[in-house]
């Protein structure tokens, strides 16, 4: 995809390259409307320059939505690091990386994603005041899974409130798929909210961890048969497309609310599951509550007025449901309507010279 022939509209995006450090870097700015744009750094080793380029498009926009519907003052953006992270990271790329994000002046700010982690951004700091998830003991909010389960159980509960007229699923069964950082926080907030709890993990690891933890929650062969069981709510909290042209047809559940991102396998899909009259609470309304916690950090962390944020989740999925239902249209395309609106009137208030 080209920059330029792209229908998109980004507003920058930054080639960076240290040839020393081997740093090879692309920073995409999708839209400053609603303030600094804000978004991780995603290290990986991409087939081609094209193909880190699409995904650095891609993943800041989606950002720009994420945030304007989690309440941001911040825009979207989104940086990807072309490279194998266990090969290619050193100290001096990642401050390589770190003076060309402090080079944007503020117009991004960077975090973590897929292959940078908390100490990464540590080590960009040292380079940069446009940094968040750093570390708690450097000022940082830390391990933003926290306060990603708890809005994903808050959208969830908003969901059950639309779909069963109570928000409590204290008796519904939820299946999750994927034990990981967020999945055990989710795991622990439906228990004690009194769901029962169907699982399955590809690591060995986190299935012991559920047995050892939570020996209540049933374990099941894959994600497969976890959508063919009797569940009430599907939480896809693993990679990316798990709701497909195969997995919808089969779905037991009423309702899907998870932590993943992209689970629409593909355009069309969000219709396929309103068909079969499955309430499909947009992934990036849901899992908002990691990006609401490392923005909290550039007003120095505080995790209690970051929560209160992140409960807003709650009203902000009951919106868009109550939208899509007034409006015809399945979740997803009332979440981007939402989302384009608050981008375009409150963006628009920045034409008022103060
Ligand atoms: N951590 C956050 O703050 C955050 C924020 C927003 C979105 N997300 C998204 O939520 C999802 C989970 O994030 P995480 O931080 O818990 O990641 P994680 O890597 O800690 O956990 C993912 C888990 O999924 C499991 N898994 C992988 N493939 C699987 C499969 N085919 N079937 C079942 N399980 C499988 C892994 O073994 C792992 O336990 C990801 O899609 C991530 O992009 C995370």
């Amino acid at each position: 995809m080209g920059v330029f022939t792209a229908d998109t509209g980004h507003e920058q995006v930054v080639f960076c390259q240290d040839k020393e450090s081997g740093l090879r870097a692309i920073i995409a700015i999708y839209s400053t409307a609603l303030g600094p744009a804000l978004g991780g750094t995603r290290f990986h080793p991409y087939a081609s320059e094209e193909d880190a380029v699409h995904d650095a498009l891609e993943l800041s926009r989606a950002m720009a939505y994420k945030n304007a519907l989690a309440g941001l003052d911040h825009g979207g953006g989104k940086a990807v690091i072309w490279g194998d992270p266990q090969r290619d990271k050193s100290e001096a790329l990642l401050r390589a990386y770190g003076r060309f994000v402090e080079s944007l002046g503020g117009r991004y700010y960077t975090a973590c994603d897929v292959g940078t982690y908390v100490r990464d951004m540590d080590i960009v700091s040292r380079e940069t005041r446009f940094v968040t998830g750093r570390s708690e003991s450097n000022g940082g909010a830390g391990d933003s899974s926290v306060l990603t389960a708890y809005g994903v159980f808050q959208g969830m509960r908003a969901t059950a409130e639309h779909r069963w007229g109570t928000p409590a699923l204290a008796g519904r069964r939820v299946g999750i798929a994927g034990l990981g950082k967020v999945g055990k926080h989710l795991t622990r907030h439906l228990i004690d909210d009194g769901a029962s709890i169907v699982a399955t993990d590809v690591s060995p690891a986190a299935l012991d961890w559920a047995r050892t933890t939570y020996p209540q929650v049933e374990l099941v062969q894959g994600a497969d048969e976890l959508v063919r069981s009797e569940i009430d709510v599907y939480a896809p909290c693993a990679l990316g497309g798990a709701l497909d042209d195969d997995t919808v047809p089969v779905l037991q559940a009423k309702i899907v609310a998870g932590a993943a991102n992209n689970q629409l396998a593909h355009p069309g899909v969000e219709k396929l599951l309103d068909d079969r009259g499955i309430l499909y609470a947009p992934d990036y309304v849901v899992n908002s509550g990691g990006v609401i916690q490392v923005a909290d950090e550039i007003h120095g962390f505080n995790f209690e007025r970051a929560k209160q944020r992140a409960s807003q989740i709650y009203d902000t999925t009951k919106e868009i449901l109550q939208l899509a239902q007034s409006d015809g249209v399945p979740p997803a395309v009332a979440a981007d309507r939402l989302a384009e609106r608050r981008m375009a009137e409150v963006g628009r208030l920045r034409t008022i010279l103060v």
